[in-house]
């Protein structure tokens, strides 16, 4: 089977409700990022950091996976697929794919803001407010398992792995302009076909040999592209 990596960012779910990060304003639900997603942000105010993911949290569990999310468990029927998501909801989950990489965490998720850089058997499954006060058995105070601006990401070197081994890579709903994650396209073979699915692309048609940009929301582009790329790559 031939290998396809997806890597997905806000964009892919906008149309299920949830605001991507550079709107117009440039702010984050009404937020400076800075304030909300960084180490330094929630040691000045963990109330304001903790009452934002609260808020987050309790938005996505009101939410759905859109035919975008649900267009790409067609692909596992056909190629070998992995998806590498920027996103911390777990849309791509409900939807139905198997393979998925949380290069900046997972909202559902908490861990011990006791030094752990978040590895998987240190998270805890959480889908209620987390609140000051909720501390894990050592006594640290709980904490978002998001990677946060200036702090490592854990996945990476596995999403680089993967994606030197894609025959395939499909961007959807990422504005590539975030670190290490935007760097990752860097890491294919050569001649390897890309297609970006995003209604404003950052990329140009001459950035990448191979390149096909459409030009629409992810639930107008994705599902075509699916059913494109089963016809036309044989098994
Ligand atoms: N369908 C597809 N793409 C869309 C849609 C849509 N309906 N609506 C918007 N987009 C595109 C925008 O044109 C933009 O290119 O989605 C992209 C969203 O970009 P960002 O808001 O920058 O989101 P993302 O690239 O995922 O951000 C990366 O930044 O704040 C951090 O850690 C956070 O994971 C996040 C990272």
């Amino acid at each position: 089977m031939k290998k396809i990596v997806v890597l997905t960012g806000a964009g892919i779910s906008a149309e299920s409700g949830i605001q991507t990060f550079r709107g117009a304003d440039g702010l984050w639900e009404g937020h400076n990022v800075m304030e909300v997603a960084s180490p330094e942000g929630f040691k000045k105010n963990p109330l304001l950091v903790l009452d934002f993911y609260n808020k987050r949290r309790q938005q996505l569990l009101m939410v759905k996976p859109n035919q975008a999310h649900q267009a790409l468990i067609e692909l596992e029927t056909h190629f070998n697929t992995t998806i590498i998501t920027q996103n911390i909801d777990d849309l791509h989950e409900r939807a139905g794919s198997s393979s998925i990489v949380h290069l900046h965490g997972e909202l559902l998720k908490v861990r011990s803001s006791g030094g752990t850089d978040g590895t998987d058997d240190e998270t805890l499954d959480w889908r209620k407010d987390l609140l000051l006060g909720d501390t894990c058995p050592n006594g640290y105070q709980l904490r978002p398992h998001i990677v946060w601006f200036g702090e490592q990401v854990p996945l990476f070197d596995k999403a680089i792995e993967i994606t030197e081994q894609a025959d395939i890579l499909i961007i959807i709903g990422t504005s590539m302009q975030v670190y290490p994650a935007a760097s990752l396209v860097n890491f294919i073979s050569q001649n390897t076909p890309i297609y970006v699915v995003d209604p404003k692309p950052s990329v140009r048609k001459n950035d990448f040999n191979n390149l096909t940009i459409i030009e629409k929301t992810a639930v107008n582009g994705v599902p075509d592209l699916v059913s494109k790329l089963i016809a036309n790559f044989p098994r």
